[in-house]
């Protein structure tokens, strides 16, 4: 089958708003009402659950970022705790496994060859066993797991990975649920997580509104060659995701930092030819995070905010705030997300470049 672009300039914008409705798909026969059904990661997924006392999460580039995503979820939500390394380091060193740590890759294409290399390392070890989330069927990730979850984005042409990063948020937050069932969290926090999960394609079509705005704002970065983005929390490795778009496919240099850590070396960099982007929804680190923006205010940089409390950034010359609906904190990484993804493409335009085949980059890296 030839992919076609369904109408819009680009294989990335197309998956960008296709959003929605894989997410749906994603979820469909996944949740009931109020209950994650812990069968959609196998049929031995219970048996294995049950024993379940620790983490390791390995992949590679965005499929990373979902993972360190999880960690924020795992460890807060669950209880369990939980380690994310990038593919290619994990292979190669000495590893303490804990007793009953499950294995867990995620990949796009469940062909990249440090993801795999790594699950075939993690065999040799001791773990409780090994679970795939992964957008490709018959994949070889899929085939030499013990358990699968499908995530249901469809073919993804573009280079830069979009709707397989928000479809691999739902997996592992439904799996932070399931985990979590047999760790105390209470059935009425998961029939709460359930029913925001279930408005999530919604609220992404609420946030996909934003396309015009992100264009405008899109102009602001034509000129640019460094961005920093900031973010706290789980929304650090969301701002981690958004500078790994915006470099990939504009090719200005994005770098992200744990707002807390800009005092630590990144504050040097600001002046005002440096944009800085704040993934900034209202949660028990948004004050914190605001007195980080305060004071590269006051270092003359230029601020893009997304946040749903704009009333506490008052915009200004230096500070351009986008608003995003708000939504319970469970869910706000992949609304937080869709912004981000548009700017990037907005910026891309701006500056000519191969949206959906950047310059050195392949979609699935294959080999070492
Ligand atoms: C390449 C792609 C990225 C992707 C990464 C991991 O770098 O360009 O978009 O995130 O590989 O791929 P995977 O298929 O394992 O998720």
């Amino acid at each position: 089958v030839v992919a076609d672009k369904g109408g819009y300039r680009h294989f990335m914008l197309k998956e960008i708003f296709e959003q929605p409705a894989v997410l749906s798909r994603t979820l469909q026969g996944r949740i009931s009402k109020t209950r994650v059904m812990e069968q959609a990661f196998g049929a031995d997924a219970e048996k294995i659950f049950d024993q379940v006392k620790g983490v390791q999460i390995v992949a590679c580039g965005t499929s990373y970022h979902a993972g360190l995503v999880a960690k924020y979820w795992l460890e807060s939500i669950a209880g369990l705790p939980c380690n994310v390394e990038v593919a290619s380091e994990y292979r190669y060193r000495r590893v303490f496994v804990s007793k009953d740590t499950l294995f867990i890759t995620i990949s796009q294409s469940g062909e990249t060859a440090d993801t795999l290399a790594a699950l075939r390392e993690a065999k040799k070890s001791h773990y409780l066993a090994s679970l795939v989330i992964c957008n490709a069927p018959n994949s070889s990730l899929v085939r030499e797991s013990d358990l699968v979850f499908m995530t249901q984005a469809g073919p993804e042409i573009g280079v830069a990975s979009t709707k397989a990063f928000t479809t691999q948020l739902v997996a592992l937050q439904l799996l932070t649920i399931a985990l979590g069932r047999r760790h105390g969290l209470a059935e009425q926090t998961e029939a709460d997580m359930v029913g925001s999960l279930a408005s999530l394609p919604d609220q992404i079509e609420t946030a996909l509104g934003l396309d015009d705005t992100i264009k405008h704002v899109s102009e602001k970065f034509a000129d640019k060659h460094h961005a920093l983005f900031l973010g706290r929390g789980v929304e650090y490795p969301v701002a981690m995701e958004g500078a790994l778009k915006l470099k990939e496919i504009s090719y200005i240099h994005a770098e992200s930092y744990p707002a807390g850590e800009l005092k630590h070396g990144p504050l040097a960099l600001v002046d005002a030819n440096m944009p800085i982007v704040a993934v900034a929804p209202n949660n028990d680190l948004m004050e914190k995070l605001k007195s980080n923006l305060e004071e590269v205010q006051a270092r003359g940089g230029k601020l893009f905010v997304f946040s749903d409390q704009a009333d506490a950034f008052p915009s200004s010359e230096e500070v351009t705030v986008i608003d995003v609906q708000s939504v319970p904190d469970t869910i706000a990484p992949m609304v937080y997300t869709i912004p981000l993804q548009l700017l990037s493409y907005h910026v891309a335009i701006v500056k000519g470049t191969d949206v959906d085949q950047p310059r050195n980059l392949a979609k699935s890296v294959t080999v070492e």
